[in-house]
């Protein structure tokens, strides 16, 4: 039985159209779910829409449509851009879809007839954009202590949900399993927040039309729908189809991985579990916090105006140039300040320098220098180890850190190897050796071209997840178009394990080089 894999983004508001933000997640599941599946693992990756909620439903009404309207219109745009990008997602949830709404009602009761919900007065302050209440003590001068905008008073029969039961075992679970929130320092919030003491919550909103209904109660006169966050959240669930007997949620549930932003941690990583654990099921794998991209000195947001669409960028700068400069420019689990100029800065200088001007001088140099091919790959068992040693040594350290989600890390040890390869060629200077006739001579040019030919054959099949479509063809001029096609393209990725013959050819520029704005 193969090893399971399942990744989740969080799933998008239709409030607000696709932004470089809502991508760099989707992106990162999209690299994680690629690089799983290339190593032989069975995958499941999900993504979606947050379609329900008094935020969208204000937002249908401003635009004179209805919420559905908004929902179905809106959900392209999410669908269009993850086309673009070659987002390999193997589901797409919609929250007002009858498979989630069940699973919500389902849950729901099941935490009503356990007494986990129970029905109150609810009185506090609410952060409509949010979608979150706030303690006396939590607001901060009258406004949301996350986004800083103005709360409002409201007072409702409500449905608590229980938590205040749940913080010591919550805290215990994230004690025992190092690595259930990631970053460190964003699990060390967490705990600090648990240990303030768990506040039984608001479950349900009277004021509110846009919802999954509760189930029915006879002691309530009015009608309740769920909590948004309750409905949203419940989608890492419902998406595989709990209650129909499939076969995907014994399967991949314990394995998940739930990418979300710092904004959203606390809903994931308090919320969330307490749920799972009042109705008795297994808790998320990892839960990852990521920085958020910031433009200037704030958060991108369309009600700042700093937007940046990301079907304009690809079209622009190329989908894995833009791919590629998410993971290598920024620390995933901090913020980073997006401007044009890095990007372009990045993709000139790493991916059309360093790796694709290296694939096409080293391929270059071969077709040059020893025609052809077929080439013999026994070469590379010599006993000049120079680069065979670096690629040894990152090579487990790529996947050591993909396996930590320290994106930037990762691609560093790939770039590593192509400074070496550069070295390499420039003091072995192959265009000496190739004038000299002597069989020694003609023997030592052959070697150091192969072994370049191996370093970026591994670095290309490392880099497949993070730029797909160059990676592949970079493999194909090497010659190498087995690889990918195996059952575990990834353990190819190791010095002297590609195919014994190749062909290679000289191929096209893989990165044009961007003129700078
Ligand atoms: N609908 C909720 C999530 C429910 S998940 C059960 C939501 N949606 S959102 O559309 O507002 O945001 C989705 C994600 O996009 C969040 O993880 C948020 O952090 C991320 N980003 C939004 N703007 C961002 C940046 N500027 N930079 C990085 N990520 C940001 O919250």
């Amino acid at each position: 039985m193969s090893k399971k894999f399942y990744v989740t983004t969080p799933i998008y508001y239709v409030t607000d159209v696709p932004h470089i933000g809502h991508l760099y997640t989707t992106v990162a599941a999209d690299v994680l779910a690629r690089y799983h599946r290339l190593k032989g693992e069975q995958v499941w990756f999900l993504t979606g829409t947050d379609e329900h909620g008094q935020k969208i439903q204000k937002k249908a009404k401003e635009l004179g449509e209805t919420p559905q309207q908004l929902a179905d219109r809106v959900v392209e745009r999410y669908k269009q851009a993850w086309v673009k990008y070659g987002i390999t997602h193997d589901d797409f949830i919609r929250t007002t879809e009858q498979r989630h709404k069940k699973v919500v009602q389902h849950l729901i009761k099941r935490l009503m007839d356990s007494g986990d919900i129970y029905l109150g007065n609810y009185e506090g302050w609410y952060c409509l954009p949010d979608e979150a209440f706030w303690t006396e003590t939590q607001v901060v001068n009258g406004c949301c202590p996350d986004c800083g905008r103005p709360v409002e008073r409201l007072q409702e029969e409500s449905y608590f949900f229980r938590m205040s039961a749940y913080g010591d075992k919550l805290l215990h679970h994230i004690e025992q399993n190092p690595g259930f929130i990631l970053p460190e320092s964003r699990k060390n919030e967490v705990v600090s927040f648990i240990k303030q003491g768990l506040k039984d919550i608001s479950i349900s909103r009277t004021t509110i039309q846009w919802g999954i209904p509760m189930p029915p109660d006879p002691n309530v006169t009015r009608e309740h729908k769920v909590y948004v966050w309750f409905d949203a959240l419940t989608n890492y669930v419902s998406a595989l189809g709990p209650l129909d007997g499939d076969e995907k949620f014994p399967n991949f549930w314990p394995q998940a991985v739930h990418l979300v932003g710092k904004d959203i941690l606390r809903f994931h990583a308090v919320y969330w579990p307490t749920f799972l654990m009042a109705l008795g099921m297994p808790l998320p794998k990892r839960i990852v916090a990521h920085g958020w991209l910031l433009s200037g000195s704030g958060k991108m947001s369309k009600s700042l105006g700093n937007v940046v669409n990301p079907i304009e960028l690809a079209d622009e700068i190329g989908v894995d140039g833009v791919r590629f400069f998410l993971f290598r420019e920024f620390v995933f689990g901090q913020d980073g300040e997006y401007t044009k100029d890095t990007l372009i800065q990045r993709v000139n200088a790493d991916l059309a320098n360093d790796f694709g001007n290296g694939i096409s001088r080293v391929c270059s140099m071969i077709i040059k220098y020893l025609g052809q091919g077929p080439l013999d790959l026994n070469t590379l068992l010599t006993e000049d180890s120079e680069l065979r040693t670096v690629a040894g040594q990152i090579i487990p350290k790529f996947h050591e850190e993909l396996e930590k989600f320290a994106f930037e890390r990762a691609l560093e040890q790939l770039w590593s190897l192509l400074s070496s390869v550069n070295r390499y060629i420039e003091s072995n200077a192959p265009w000496n050796l190739a004038k000299e006739k002597d069989p020694a001579a003609q023997d030592k040019l052959k070697k150091i071209l192969m072994h370049c030919h191996e370093s970026l054959r591994i670095v290309s099949l490392c880099l497949l997840p993070f730029i797909p479509r160059s990676a592949s063809q970079a493999l194909s001029f090497l010659g190498d178009k087995e690889s990918e096609k195996t059952s575990s393209p990834m353990d190819k990725a190791s010095w002297g394990k590609g195919p014994q013959k190749v062909l290679v050819s000289k191929g096209q520029p893989l990165f044009p080089r961007l003129e700078r704005a």
